[in-house]
Formats: structure tokens, sequence, C-alpha cells
């Protein structure tokens, strides 16, 4: 059996938890419960297929619209998570990263984050970005304001400005492009998710919704990542030649 090729990079819009919840008879939150237990074991997944980086759309800037006790409730969530899976991200050399203005999130939140990006920059095995308060366009946005910032201040010379530079201002500066995106529970959009970094991406819809995707739905789409010719703008022609 030939060996799987394994994208170096998978981002996932990680949606259905809600409906999930609704299927079940349960309150919302416990979608993002459930669907906190699939970030579990999507982990795993990654770790067990060799995937070098996984990022997670855990909270967009548009999702603080929601029902004031639902936010507060993921919040929760996410603080509990961040906690908990300190200790194991050090324990399997797993490095966490956080995408998006978390200047703007609980402080608490803030505080667990920090302590975890620390506990966790030496380790490679895995880097796991967690998007949160994340959008494209503010991230663009964020960008253009600190290149203008260090234009103003002599650090960077425009005439210099091109797209690798531009991407050193991007949130996700450490990580490669996503080679994979995944979407669960049928929708097909990206959310201002990963706009730019998505210009070559191959795409996934998964009907599954997030809280029972497992390892096997990971898989299923690794698999057809595999079987995908990615040209970046040349001819399949020139591919083989
Ligand atoms: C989309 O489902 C999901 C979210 C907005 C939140 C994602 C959060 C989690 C998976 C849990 C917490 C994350 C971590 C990393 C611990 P939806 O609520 O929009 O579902 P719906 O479209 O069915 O209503």
């Amino acid at each position: 059996m030939t060996a799987l090729k394994i994208p170096q990079h998978v981002a996932i819009i990680m949606d259905g938890n809600g409906r999930w919840a609704e299927q079940h008879g349960l309150p919302r939150i416990e979608g993002h419960r459930k669907g906190t237990q699939a970030v579990e074991h999507i982990l795993k997944a990654a770790e067990d297929f060799g995937v070098k980086n996984i990022t997670l759309f855990a909270f967009s800037v548009e999702n603080w619209n929601r029902p004031k006790l639902e936010v507060a409730a993921l919040m929760q969530l996410l603080d509990s998570f961040l906690k908990e899976q300190e200790e194991q991200l050090v324990k399997r050399g797993m490095r966490l990263r956080v995408l998006g203005r978390t200047s703007e999130l609980p402080t608490s939140t803030q505080k667990l984050l920090r302590k975890t990006e620390q506990a966790t920059q030496a380790f490679d095995k895995l880097t796991v970005g967690l998007a949160l308060n994340y959008g494209s366009r503010t991230e663009v946005v964020d960008a253009v304001k600190a290149i203008t910032r260090d234009t103003q201040e002599g650090r960077l010379d425009l005439n210099e400005l091109d797209y690798d530079v531009f991407r050193q201002y991007l949130y996700t500066k450490e990580m490669p492009d996503p080679d994979l995106i995944i979407r669960t529970s049928g929708e097909c959009r990206l959310s201002n998710f990963l706009l730019l970094q998505s210009a070559y991406s191959e795409i996934y819809l998964s009907d599954v919704l997030w809280p029972d995707f497992d390892q096997a739905e990971f898989g299923a789409a690794l698999k057809a990542y595999a079987s995908r010719e990615r040209r970046f703008g040349k001819t399949a022609q020139q591919l083989t030649s």
C-alpha cells in the first residue's frame, strides 16, 4: 500500500454544534461541549496521521453577536479546555499558537492563552493554531496598520514589500499556508476564515456535524486530499514533465 500524501497544514471550520444539540434535544452549549471532545479526538488523529500543523476556527469576530449566555459559555469552555490540555500538549510535544485579536478576549482567557503558548513554545511535533476572535478582514487591517507603523518608524522599506514580507504581518506568520481546509455540517463557504492563506488550499466539505466528526472522518478528508492534483496555476502537463 502506498503511503498517503499528508497535508502539512489542515485548517478546520468546526460547524454544526448547534444543530447537533438541537437534534439531540439539548441546549446549544451541550453541542459546544461535545464539540470540544471532538477537538481532542481530532488533535489525536492529526498526531497519528503525522500532520504538522492544524488550525481550528473556534470563535470568529462575528460570533460576539450571538446571545450573551452562549458567548460566555463558549469562553468558559475554552478556559477549561486550555487548563485541561496544557499538560497534554507539553507531554505530546505540541505547540499552541493563538490567531486573532486576542486583546479583546476575556482577561482570564488571555492569561491562559499566554501561559499555554509559553509552556509549549519549544515544541514542534504538531503546531495547533487556535483561531479566536479571528476574522480575515480584521487580520488584513491589523497587518496594514503594523506595516504602516513599521514604515513610518523606519523598520520597513516599502520598496521591499512583497507578499513574502506581507505574510510576516499575518497572525499565521509562523505557520505554512493550509494545504487542506475542512468545513463540517454541509455548509459551503469560507466565512471570513484564512481568506489570503487559502489561495491554493484544497477544500473538503463534510456533511457530518462537528461533534460527530471523528478520526475516521478526518481520515476520509485526508484520503480525498491525497487524490487531488494541485497545480498552483500550472498546467497538468507541466507537473509531470
Ligand atoms: C460552530 O457551530 C461552532 C462554533 C461557533 C464554535 C466552535 C467551538 C467549539 C468546537 C468548542 C470549543 C473549542 C475549543 C477549541 C475548545 P454552530 O454553533 O454555528 O452550529 P450551528 O451552525 O449548527 O448552529
